[in-house]
């Protein structure tokens, strides 16, 4: 399949208009279960070392679930506050949305016990591959006009102990998923003022043969 310029633009367009969405933009419309499949699907969708697909999505809609994941949120993001007292604005941060949107999706990562092709060396790679599923289900949701939010405020035990998850799982991200009343055109915290953006040129190196040595 080959794709125009047009297709390339437009992918670019999705992935500067995605933003991580909190509370204060949910509304309380449902998800229509295509449009949840179809951002799955995009999850199922991404690389993994070795093809190890080590990747497990628990969707939630339950209200008990989601009220004990936000009592999880407001502890662990109490000491946050500690930690950034001298930052006045942390305090007023809204930085999550568990209760306001209608699903949260926990994405797990599963380790085999088997030898994984391309894990021999850098043993993170298997994490890494449910971060790259993360990316995919974020970028689907927003062409389809659906926000999330990554919420990380959270002790992990205590999320795989409310999940029940088997031995060995880890947390990977703790997603709140729905549709908003409107999309920020640039990241909230930037916006802010609690930290800029940073250029092309200061995230990039090209290593040529005169620049070394
Ligand atoms: C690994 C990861 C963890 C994050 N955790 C949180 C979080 O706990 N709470 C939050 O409000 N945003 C969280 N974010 C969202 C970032 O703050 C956000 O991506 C960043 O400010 C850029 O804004 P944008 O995504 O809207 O462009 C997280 C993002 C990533 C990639």
């Amino acid at each position: 399949m080959n794709f125009t310029q047009d297709d390339a633009d437009k992918l670019l367009k999705i992935i500067k208009a995605r933003r991580d969405v909190r509370g204060n933009r949910f509304i309380p419309k449902p998800i229509e279960n295509e449009k949840l499949q179809m951002i799955l699907e995009a999850g199922i969708s991404a690389p993994s070392v070795g093809y190890s697909q080590p990747w497990k999505f628990v969707v939630i809609t339950d209200t008990n679930i989601k009220n004990e994941l936000a009592q999880n949120f407001e502890q662990e993001n109490a000491k946050a506050k500690e930690i950034f007292q001298t930052r006045e604005l942390y305090k007023n941060l809204k930085l999550e949305g568990i209760k306001e949107a209608p699903i949260n999706i926990a994405v797990l990562y599963e380790p085999t016990e088997q030898e994984v092709l391309g894990m021999t060396s850098m043993k993170k790679m298997g994490e890494y591959s449910v971060v790259c599923a993360v990316q995919n289900m974020w970028l689907m949701a927003r062409a389809l006009n659906i926000g999330i939010g990554w919420v990380s405020i959270l002790d992990e035990k205590k999320v795989l102990e409310s999940l029940q998850t088997k031995r060995d799982t880890q947390l990977i991200a703790y997603l709140c998923v729905g549709y908003v009343d409107k999309f920020y055109e640039e990241s909230e915290l930037k916006t802010l003022g609690w930290k800029s953006k940073k250029l092309l040129e200061e995230s990039v190196v090209y290593q040529t043969s005169s620049t070394l040595g």
